[in-house]
C-alpha cells in the first residue's frame, strides 16, 4: 500500500500541474480526494493491513492528503491570476498606470475679490466679521436708521419671509451694512471691522442688476473719527484692490445710515477711447460712505458723545467683475463652468 500511496502522490500532483483552468482543476480534484476518488479508494484497503501497519499507513495517507490539497490550492491560486490578467490585457487596461487626473476648482472671482481685500484690511487691523443672510428687520432697517415708510422696505425691493415667524418680521438681508451693528453691539467700540456677504434684492435682471450679489462693509469706530480717515481707508482700499493708486472724487449722497454721507468715485483704470467700463465719463461709482450716524452708535449701545465713526459698503461683486473683466453680473451666480473656468486661482 505505501507504494500505492506515493505513486499517488506523483500522479496526483503531475495531473494538478498540467490542469489548464480552473474546470480542469475541479475535476482533478474530485478525482483525487473526492468521495469516491482514488486516496478514498485505496483507504478502503486499510482494513485488511496488519494491525500494527495500519497507524503508519495512516500517516502516510495524511501527509499524501495533505500534499495534494496543497497543490491544489496553489494551483487554484496561479489559475485565477492568469485568467484575471488575461481579462485586463482583453480591455487593454493597465492596473499600474495612475488614474485620470481629479478635476481641480478654482476660486470663484467673488471670493478671490474677498480674499485680498480681507488680506488688505487684515494688515491694517480690521477683523472680519460675518453676519446672518436671513435678518430681523430691525437689525436690516429700524437700526440703520431707516425709517418705516422707507420705499426699499417694500416687497417690491426686499425679499420678506414668511410671516408666521413670529411678531419679529425677517428679510433676506438687502445689503451687508447690518454687520455693522451686529459687530458693534459684539465687540464695543472702538472697533475697525469689515464684513464680506451675499445679499438679496428683489431686481429685475439685467447685465448690472441681479437678485443675489456680495457686497463687503466697512466700520470704524474710535475716538476723533472724522472724513480724512474715512478716505484714507477708501484711498488705500482700492489701490489694494487694483494693485495702485486711483484718483478719487468725493459727491454728497443720501444713506440714513450716514451723516454726511457720500458718494466715492475713482478715475476709470481702464480707460481707452469709447471705455464701456465708464461709459466715457472717466469716472466710475465705486463706493457710497459717510460719517457713522448717531442713531446707528445708539442702535449698538455706543455713546456718540464719545464714539464717532465712518462706514462704507463696498460693492464685491462690481470690484469682482472690474478686475476680472467681466460685463454681465448675471454670470457670478450662474453656476456655469464654462464661465468659472474663465478665472482660476
Ligand atoms: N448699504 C448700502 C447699500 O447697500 C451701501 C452703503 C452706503 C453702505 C453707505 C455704507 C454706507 O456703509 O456708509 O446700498
Amino acid at each position: 500500500m505505501r507504494e500505492q500511496l506515493a505513486a499517488l502522490r506523483e500522479e496526483g500532483l503531475a495531473e494538478v500541474a498540467s490542469a489548464q483552468n480552473g474546470e480542469q482543476l475541479a475535476a482533478v480534484e474530485v478525482a483525487l480526494l473526492g468521495r469516491s476518488g482514488r486516496l478514498t479508494a485505496l483507504l478502503k484497503g486499510v482494513g485488511r493491513l496488519a494491525a500494527e501497519e495500519r497507524p503508519l499507513i495512516g500517516k502516510l495517507a495524511n501527509e499524501v492528503k495533505a500534499a495534494l490539497s496543497q497543490s491544489l490550492a496553489a494551483k487554484q491560486e496561479e489559475l485565477a491570476a492568469a485568467e484575471l490578467a488575461q481579462d485586463l490585457a482583453g480591455v487593454g487596461l493597465d492596473p499600474t498606470l495612475p488614474g485620470p487626473p481629479a478635476p481641480f476648482g478654482a476660486v470663484h472671482p467673488v471670493m478671490q475679490a474677498a480674499r485680498d481685500l480681507e488680506d488688505h484690511f487684515s494688515s491694517l487691523g480690521y477683523v472680519i466679521w460675518d453676519g446672518p443672510e436671513v435678518e430681523s428687520e430691525a437689525n436690516n432697517f429700524d437700526a440703520l436708521n431707516i425709517p418705516a415708510d422707507h420705499p426699499a422696505r417694500e416687497s417690491h425691493d426686499t425679499i420678506w419671509m414668511a410671516e408666521d415667524t413670529g411678531p419679529e418680521r425677517f428679510c433676506l438681508r438687502t445689503h451687508t451694512s447690518p454687520v455693522q451693528v451686529r459687530a458693534l453691539r459684539e465687540l464695543g467700540a472702538p472697533l475697525r471691522v469689515v464684513a464680506p456677504g451675499r445679499v438679496f434684492r428683489q431686481e429685475a435682471q439685467d447685465a448690472t442688476h441681479e437678485h443675489s450679489f456680495h457686497q463687503m462693509e466697512g466700520l470704524v469706530v474710535d475716538k476723533g473719527v472724522g472724513v480724512p480717515h474715512m478716505l484714507h481707508a477708501m484711498n488705500s482700499l482700492l489701490e489694494g484692490v487694483f494693485g495702485r493708486k486711483l484718483e478719487t472724487r468725493l459727491r454728497p449722497g443720501f444713506f440714513p445710515f450716514v451723516e454726511p454721507g457720500f458718494e466715492l468715485d475713482a478715475r476709470c483704470p481702464f480707460c481707452k477711447a469709447g471705455c464701456r467700463v465708464c461709459k466715457g465719463t472717466r469716472w466710475i461709482e465705486l463706493m457710497p460712505g459717510g460719517l457713522v450716524h448717531p442713531h446707528v452708535l445708539r442702535s449698538a449701545g455706543v455713546n456718540p458723545n464719545e464714539y464717532s465713526g465712518f462706514a462704507f459698503g463696498l460693492g464685491l461683486s462690481r470690484i469682482a467683475m472690474l478686475r476680472s473683466n467681466i460685463d454681465d453680473i448675471r454670470w457670478m451666480m450662474s453656476g456655469d463652468l464654462r464661465f468659472l473656468r474663465q478665472f482660476p486661482s
